[in-house]
């Protein structure tokens, strides 16, 4: 478990940038935290960080959006808070190709997660300390990710 100290949201676009570089295709990264923790702009600012060609937006009301990259790769946002319980299988079914292609980023994802065992998950918790300030906890797929996520932290620069 990484825990970092997000003083504003510069510092969670830097944990965005020092991520991205270490996604593969298809990483589930799931957010967890309140509501208003940060879990969309996070996303907003992976998917600048990944080349996405069109802005993030909420997809609580849709579910899930695939955002192109420019790479042709995909990553997909999913947000489960309007699910009560584990998915069942066609509503698994109608998410499951989000998962298959590209990187999926999951907000809220506890309806999902029954059905995504065995895949690389990373888990990023945010929790709001203040208006401005995070406590981000990272818990990476394995330790080799772990720690080649902490060299990106270091290395990546402020701005
Ligand atoms: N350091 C920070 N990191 C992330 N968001 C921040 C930070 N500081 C302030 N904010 C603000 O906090 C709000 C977070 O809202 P956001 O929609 O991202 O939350 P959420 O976790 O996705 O909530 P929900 O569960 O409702 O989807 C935004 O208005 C954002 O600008
Ligand atoms: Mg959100």
């Amino acid at each position: 478990m990484i825990m970092l100290a997000l003083a504003d949201l510069t510092m969670t676009e830097r944990l965005a940038r020092a991520l991205a570089p270490l996604l593969q295709q298809q990483d589930v990264l799931e957010l967890v935290g309140e509501i208003g923790a940060g879990k969309t702009t996070f996303t907003a600012a992976l998917a600048r960080a990944l080349g996405a060609t069109e802005p993030v937006r909420s997809p609580t009301y849709t579910v899930a959006h695939a955002y192109g990259l420019a790479d042709g790769t995909t990553l997909a946002h999913l947000d489960c808070y309007r699910t009560r319980g584990t998915l069942d299988e066609a509503a698994w079914g109608d998410v499951e190709p989000y998962f298959d292609s590209g990187i999926a980023v999951v907000e809220w994802p506890e309806p999902v997660r029954a059905w995504l065992t065995g895949r690389r998950t990373w888990q990023l918790e945010l929790r709001a300390v203040s208006e401005s300030a995070r406590i981000a906890r990272l818990q990476a797929p394995d330790p080799a990710s772990a720690r080649a996520f902490l060299r990106s932290w270091r290395s990546s620069s402020l701005t």
